[in-house]
């Protein structure tokens, strides 16, 4: 057999083993960047190769951390895609304004950046009190830097830039307490947000939100697993409530493609088609 194919066959084997060992389940993951992220976790490990991690992977169940950390990539920044979080700002918070008690959902929160983007603006929108923002991702390492709340000056200088470009006016900073050349968000909005880990593939739907955050994580989902995801965030959101992806995923692998509208495709806005036919049509105006 040629070592291509004996290559293909140990990720497989690998993937299986994650599984089968940890109970985290990457098989609905897409393909090509799923392998890629396996050989380079194989590489930055010092194994020869990928079969020599699957034993491996069996007596020590502490290498399922560097294994989620290379298989699900928490990479994030604050502010991503301004455009989006100036549509949010403008156009979805006047409508969640009518809500006495919002809940706020991120999936796949990362490190947590995308979450204080959220938080601030809601903060400057009048809305934080009365929101209640739960945040999950995979992995527990993410969410237990998320949970800190820290971020270095110097990229918060750069975020600093995209806030401006979503349409704020304060200074980001001013959501911080600066020390030792690094920002802690400001208990008011750290203690607004419950972290937790869950899993979009295995785990079920725990509030009934009004907004869901999903941003960068369909990119690395298979068809299907989109289709399972997208469903369970229509269980979970509130009538008439929103489902947010970034501008370069779709809903297209979506097999009810009545139960959302798009209110701005660009942006990634999507809003759920519930029972009260009255009040979409109030609400789901197309928006720019
Ligand atoms: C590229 S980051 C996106 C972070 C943030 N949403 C953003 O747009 O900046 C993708 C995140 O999805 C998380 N993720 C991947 N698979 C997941 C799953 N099955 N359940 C929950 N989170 C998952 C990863 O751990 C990672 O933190």
């Amino acid at each position: 057999m040629d070592e291509h194919k004996l290559r293909e066959i140990a990720i497989d084997l690998f993937i299986d083993a994650v599984r089968l060992c940890y109970d985290y389940d990457y098989s609905g993951y897409a393909k090509a960047s799923l392998r890629r992220r396996v050989i380079e976790l194989c590489q930055s490990q010092g194994f020869n190769h990928i079969a020599e991690m699957i034993p491996y992977l069996l007596r020590n169940p502490d290498f399922i951390i560097p294994v989620i950390n290379h298989l699900s990539v928490p990479v994030t920044k604050m502010y991503r895609d301004p455009l989006f979080f100036q549509s949010l700002r403008e156009k979805i918070f006047p409508l969640l304004k009518t809500y006495p008690i919002i809940t706020l959902w991120i999936a796949g929160c990362a490190t947590g950046e995308e979450v204080w983007s959220v938080a601030i603006m809601l903060k400057e929108a009048g809305l934080l009190s009365r929101t209640q923002i739960y945040a999950t991702d995979i992995n527990p390492a993410a969410v237990a830097t998320a949970k800190k709340g820290i971020v270095e000056m110097e990229k918060l200088k750069e975020y600093s830039k995209s806030y401006f470009e979503s349409g704020g006016q304060e200074s980001l900073l001013d959501y911080y307490n600066i020390a030792y050349g690094y920002g802690r968000v400001t208990p008011e909005i750290l203690n607004k947000v419950d972290f937790e880990t869950h899993n979009l593939v295995s785990d079920s739907s725990f509030c009934r939100p009004q907004l869901i955050l999903c941003r960068n994580v369909f990119i690395y989902f298979n068809c299907q697993l989109q289709n399972k995801v997208i469903n369970l965030f229509h269980q979970s959101l509130d009538n008439g409530g929103f489902l947010c992806i970034s501008p370069k995923e779709s809903l297209t692998c979506y097999s009810q493609k009545n139960n959302f509208i798009a209110l701005n495709r660009k942006a990634g806005i999507f809003q759920k088609q519930g029972h009260r036919k009255k009040e979409l049509q109030i609400r789901g105006s197309k928006i720019k």
